[in-house]
């Protein structure tokens, strides 16, 4: 039975689909590098166990090595980050290769690398005047934004989109795409 250990810092939705999803019953722990709201999800989910690691406290470097030792501590098999937004150390992205997954809500390698996170993305995409967007489920690679593709979820951009407006739809394919992504990474699906 794999391990599953999902890292967060913000509302958590997509922990959310996580937990109520067949994934549920493998997550062992949360990982948050700020107070997440997300955090609170995952304490009334009631089996989860949660830390938090300060990555403004610690700096990255300290950050990476707290968070080794707490998977190593938990036995993790896989790291699934879900709207995490810190940049691991090479050391640390080379160690979880291939058992370290990220969601991303646009549909990369379009729209990824650094700053491109959250609302910044949606904004981007409407901005380049995109008539699609979605999301794209992907193992950590080399570099932020990079590495094999799992899967992709794909959404219209309509006349008139916010970030807001285009941020919901990307959201609610990431809900199930997530979660597939996961199954089919633990051979479950
Ligand atoms: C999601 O849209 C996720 O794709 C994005 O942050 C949001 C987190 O929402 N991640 C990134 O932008 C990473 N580059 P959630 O906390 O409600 O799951």
């Amino acid at each position: 039975m794999p391990r599953i250990a999902v890292f967060v810092s913000g509302g958590g939705s997509n922990l959310q689909a996580l937990i109520e999803s067949e994934v549920g019953k493998h997550i062992v722990l949360v990982i948050a590098d700020r107070p997440a709201k997300a955090l609170q999800r995952a304490r009334d989910a009631g089996i989860i166990d949660t830390l938090e690691f300060s990555r403004k406290a610690l700096g990255r470097e300290r950050l990476c090595e707290e968070i080794q030792k707490a998977v190593e501590a938990y036995a993790i098999d896989l790291i699934v980050l879900a709207g995490y937004l810190s940049i691991f150390t090479e050391e640390f992205s080379a160690r979880w290769r291939g058992r370290m997954i990220n969601i991303h809500p646009a549909l990369l390698p379009k729209f990824g690398g650094k700053g491109m996170y959250g609302r910044h993305v949606h904004e981007a995409v409407i901005a380049a005047g995109e008539k699609e967007s979605g999301c794209t489920v992907h193992f950590v690679g080399e570099g932020v934004d990079r590495g094999k593709i799992i899967l992709q979820a794909r959404v219209p951009v309509l006349e008139g989109d916010t970030p807001e407006s285009l941020a919901a739809r990307v959201l609610e394919q990431e809900h199930k795409a997530l979660p597939a992504a996961v199954l089919r990474v633990i051979g479950e699906s």
